[in-house]
């Protein structure tokens, strides 16, 4: 039996936090025995957004790297490749781009709000526009049927489908598999800050290489409830930071049941909640620290997992481009 086909990726623009790991490292994770994995470091598309600071997406790459190495990601079980050495998937996404309207990228709806939090308006880098053709390359080029990502990332998925969709009836043959976005039921992970975004350049983000210091005052900086003056008082649980995270890095749900019932009761400190939580974000993170720090002395290993993984992509990405082409009918010598 062969294993159904993940791509997934992230943009080079820093350093992972705790927002991915809930978001879709975890999923990753789980899914590297029972899949055949691909995870993508996304240069070419960071510079969508970050034309400005090449240099930024450049060092990025190996510290998204070094996130997925330190948290567990296995290069002997998934293939860790760099999106801006694989030319077939900026040949698709050419091709692909002529099965897209302007219209339909502009109604996106993650493209939309990212325009919008980027303050691009008309002034929108035509590369970040188009992004989306291009992660349909990135997920039809390695022929994935599931991609993990973050509840932000589902529009992305949809305009795949449609362009797979298209490519088939153009082709007049199931060249390309459909794919199908998996997400975790939690949701977005916020900023400490309750904002819906955790973003490292938003200020609100916990990195999973922080340091203890730094998750400490993290927490103790984290939005609860500001109504929530006195222990005695009755505290909100919707939209206090402390408990979105417990539900989605606390292992014991019941207790955090029970905590949610007395915090509206009132009798509840938030200093007690942030201790637990604390206590759980130190323990999830020290050793994906440690791990991190043992291979980040190992620069020349790293570079030995991308240069393999990319290779092993090149193959891949190269054969489903030529099918495209020639189910396409284009002329080629
Ligand atoms: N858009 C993703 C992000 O912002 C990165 C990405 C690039 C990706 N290509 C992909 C994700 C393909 C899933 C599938 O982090």
């Amino acid at each position: 039996m062969t294993k159904p086909i993940i791509l997934t990726g992230d943009r080079t623009t820093g350093p992972l936090h705790i927002g991915h790991y809930a978001g879709s490292l975890r999923n990753r994770l789980r899914f590297q025995d029972s899949h055949e994995q691909f995870l993508l470091l996304a240069d070419t598309q960071a510079l969508t957004d970050h034309a400005h600071d090449p240099a930024k997406v450049r060092r990025s790459v190996i510290e998204v790297a070094l996130d997925y190495l330190a948290v567990g990601i296995d290069p002997a079980k998934s293939t860790i490749c760099l999106q801006s050495h694989l030319p077939a998937l900026a040949e698709l996404s050419m091709l692909y781009l002529n099965f897209v309207t302007v219209a339909r990228l502009e109604r996106n709806p993650t493209i939309k709000d990212e325009i919008q939090a980027r303050g691009f308006g008309r002034n929108v880098p035509a590369g970040f526009l188009c992004y989306p053709a291009a992660q349909a390359a990135d997920i039809t080029a390695f022929k994935a049927t599931r991609v993990p990502v973050g509840a932000d990332q589902a529009p992305l998925i949809e305009q795949t489908n449609e362009i797979v969709r298209r490519i088939n009836a153009a082709a007049g043959a199931a060249i390309l598999p459909k794919a199908e976005a998996i997400i975790p039921k939690s949701g977005r992970l916020p900023g400490i800050d309750g904002k819906a975004k955790m973003s490292k350049s938003g200020g609100n983000a916990i990195a999973l290489s922080a340091s203890p210091a730094a998750i400490s005052a993290a927490v103790r900086a984290m939005f609860t409830d500001p109504g929530h003056l006195r222990v005695e008082d009755p505290g909100e649980v919707e939209g206090n930071v402390v408990f979105t995270y417990l539900d989605a890095f606390d292992e014991d749900q019941e207790a955090v049941a029970s905590l949610k019932a007395q915090y509206r009761r009132g009798g509840l400190g938030d200093a007690l909640l942030k201790r637990r939580l604390e206590d759980i974000l130190q323990a999830l993170i020290a050793p994906i620290r440690q791990r991190r720090e043992d291979f980040a002395k190992h620069p020349d290993y790293v570079l030995d997992v991308i240069r393999a993984g990319t290779e092993m992509a090149r193959a891949r990405t190269e054969a489903t481009k030529r099918e495209v082409v020639e189910g396409l009918g284009l002329f080629t010598l």
